[in-house]
């Protein structure tokens, strides 16, 4: 049994999403591999579909390539989305629209067990329906959604805050901003937060128990 878990969570840092995907991974208990998005040089779809069409995978060639028929071979799925903009950032949309290519006559990944982890700071909601749905259109069967509000806005380490009237922490907490002094501790981590460790744990066991079950059959 074998998980894949890729996360789309900011560059240079081991941040809140990628240490939950692998925190995920790790308690589940099987073989898995982490795989940071972020980090590979690929893009989205570009509509070559008669070459997916029939291996039902998608075939370009770049660094995200290799990752695609590794997902159609794994047992599960952990997927840590970052949120941009009131979305899912660009990196997932890319990563996601590539599933093109399972979905030619009937579903490659139908029944794919996947457990999802959105991470922002503080506006998700859209971002977690976007990917469900298309996560469905795939027929693939969410196990488990893990949210995590950090309350840490990206203008903490910008390094402009106080020059800003736009950004997330103006927004937070209006001229405030502009006197505020950044310190370590305003860097929020889930597993400082029982509610996400208790979610993060809950969704583990629930991939460990399917997997079992699986197993078993
Ligand atoms: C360009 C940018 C835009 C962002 N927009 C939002 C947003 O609209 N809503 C939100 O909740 N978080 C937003 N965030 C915060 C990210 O979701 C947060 O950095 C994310 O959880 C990744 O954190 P990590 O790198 O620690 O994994 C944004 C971050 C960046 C860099």
């Amino acid at each position: 049994m074998k998980i894949i878990g890729f996360s789309t969570g900011g560059v240079g840092h081991l941040g809140n999403t990628d240490r939950m995907v692998q925190a995920i991974l790790d308690q589940s208990g099987y073989d898995s591999e982490f795989v940071k998005l972020t980090d590979l040089a690929f893009t989205g779809c570009k509509g070559c579909v008669d070459l997916c069409a029939t291996p039902q995978v998608c075939l370009l060639d770049d660094e995200a390539g290799p990752y695609y028929q590794k997902m159609k071979d794994a047992d599960a799925v952990v997927l840590g989305c970052a949120v941009y903009g009131g979305s899912v950032n660009a990196i997932t949309l890319s990563f996601l629209e590539r599933f093109y290519g399972y979905r030619h006559v009937d579903l490659a990944i139908k029944g794919k067990p996947f457990v999802l982890a959105v991470c922002g700071f503080r506006n998700i909601e859209n971002a977690v329906e976007q990917v469900q749905n298309i996560l469905k259109r795939q027929g693939i069967n969410v196990l488990d959604l893990v949210q995590y509000l950090s309350s840490s806005p990206p203008c903490l380490f910008c390094g402009r805050h106080q020059e800003c009237s736009i950004g997330g922490l103006y927004r937070m907490i209006g001229g405030k901003a502009h006197t505020l002094t950044v310190t370590p501790d305003m860097f929020h981590k889930w597993e400082d937060n029982f509610i996400t460790v208790e979610a993060v744990e809950a969704a583990s066991q629930k991939l460990k128990e399917h997997l079992g079950a699986v197993q078993v059959r």
